[in-house]
């Protein structure tokens, strides 16, 4: 079969590298793919990233099935647009990709729905926002409605700093339309979880679960950023509150989409703080799997991942049962100098270990040219070690990440901290 994945970063790379085992596959195209994929010979990276092109090419092609990669085409309808001319593809229509695509969408779709998250109030007149900053009083988070690329959360540990956030998005439209609404809720305290499932409107196929570093530095410092590294499983998703995050969130989330006439496909993930009572509160879902989370995850997964995305795009995910690797997978993110405001890029790559049995290099922002690779965005690779231990991924990642060098590379000494210093890990 000849598979289609859409995208250009290390979550595209981990999906085509996890399609490209499979003994079914032909061919994986990657559009339009980094230099990761263009440097394996079971890919190929085609240059097309327009809906209409993309659809044409899958027609010619001849394409089995199609995976979306990044909110944006998804939120833009291309499911739709591939569905019409009957094309299989595994993803949410541009109308429930609003669950990412819009924030106040989300937050009243869970209210509807009893779905726990934070209490929140939406608003688009700036004074209104201010009023209700100063009665509630810090910490709040204030959220830009749209899409913002990761930038558009303020965490405000202080008022002020709320303030300032309404002002940069609803007074100055720093982030245009996606800052014209906004959502202000209630901070919520705990550990952060990753959850994503795959949905095939009915039936829900859990994937294995991962924790996110989202600061920029170490000990979560900085700005939050699209993500510095990721490891899974999360040890602190026990079996009863792996069952309690799906009957209270993950479930609900999918019948009450189909029961609002908006049935879900595709991946769902759920962002999630898990509070210091063990209660699970969702923080935001999206429409797709996570960057770098990918990585790890799939690293981890033995089935062929040909066989389960034919499950998906035909609606049978509950005749699947996922295996997978006993080892912790730890992927740590390597990053330009600048990122995430403003990577420098054209910078040589060296040093890249070849893929072994527990270390495996997925790229982001790289191009391949003269058999050389540069950096080309602000992520640039995700190095992921396997092991037992949480310890151990952690050296064979940081041992593998010594011998790669480019200028200005950056990347976070601690990814794995709070496993890693729990006992018996
Ligand atoms: P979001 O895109 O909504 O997940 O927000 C990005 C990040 O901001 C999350 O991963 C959290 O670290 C943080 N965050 C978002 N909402 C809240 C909240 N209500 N309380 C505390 N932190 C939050
Ligand atoms: N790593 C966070 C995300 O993909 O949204």
């Amino acid at each position: 079969m000849k598979i289609l994945v859409i995208g250009a970063g290390g979550r595209e790379h981990a999906l085509a590298w996890k399609f490209a085992q499979s003994r079914r596959i032909q061919v994986v195209y990657v559009a339009p793919g980094n230099g990761g994929t263009a440097s394996d010979s079971r890919m190929e990276n085609i240059d097309i990233t327009d809906p209409e092109s993309l659809a044409e090419f899958a027609l010619k092609e001849n394409i089995g099935i199609t995976v979306v990669g990044p909110e944006a085409p998804l939120s833009n309808g291309i499911v739709d647009d591939f569905r019409a001319k009957g094309l299989k593809i595994f993803g949410p229509t541009k109308k429930a990709a609003q669950l990412e695509a819009s924030k106040s969408f989300a937050k009243s779709f869970m209210v509807r729905h009893g779905i726990p998250t934070a209490a929140h109030e939406t608003f688009t007149d700036a004074t209104r926002a201010h009023q209700y900053i100063t009665k509630k009083g810090g910490p709040l988070v204030v959220k830009a409605d749209g899409l913002a690329a990761g930038k558009g959360v303020v965490v405000a540990m202080t008022t002020d700093e709320a303030h300032t956030a309404v002002d940069t998005m609803l007074t100055h439209n720093r982030f245009g339309n996606a800052g014209n609404r906004v959502v202000i809720e209630e901070y919520l305290e705990g550990e952060e979880v990753s959850f994503i499932v795959m949905v095939d409107g009915k039936n829900v196929l859990p994937l294995a679960t991962s924790q996110d570093h989202k600061r920029l530095n170490d000990n979560d410092q900085g700005p939050n950023t699209g993500g510095m590294g990721a490891y899974s499983p999360a040890r602190i998703v026990t079996p009863t509150l792996h069952s309690r995050i799906l009957r209270e969130i993950i479930n609900p989330a999918v019948a009450g989409m189909a029961k609002d006439g908006i049935p879900y496909t595709g991946f769902l993930y759920a962002g999630l703080m898990i509070g210091a009572d063990g209660k699970p509160r969702t923080l935001e879902f999206n429409c797709r799997m996570g960057d770098p989370e990918t990585q790890p995850i799939l690293a981890r997964l033995r089935n062929d991942f040909v066989d389960v995305m034919e499950h998906a795009v035909g609606g049978t995910l509950d005749k699947v049962e996922l295996q997978w690797d006993h080892r912790i997978a730890l992927g740590v993110v390597l990053a330009s100098e600048g990122y995430p405001d403003a990577p420098t890029t054209g910078h040589v790559i060296s040093g890249i270990p070849k893929e072994g049995e527990d270390c495996v290099v997925f790229h982001a922002g790289t191009a391949l040219a003269q058999k050389q690779f540069t950096t080309t965005g602000g992520r640039v690779l995700c190095v992921v070690g396997l092991s037992d231990t949480m310890r151990m991924a952690q050296k064979i990642a940081y041992e593998a990440i010594r011998e790669i060098r480019f200028d200005g590379m950056q990347y976070r000494r601690d990814i794995g901290w709070r496993a890693a210093r729990k006992p018996h890990q």
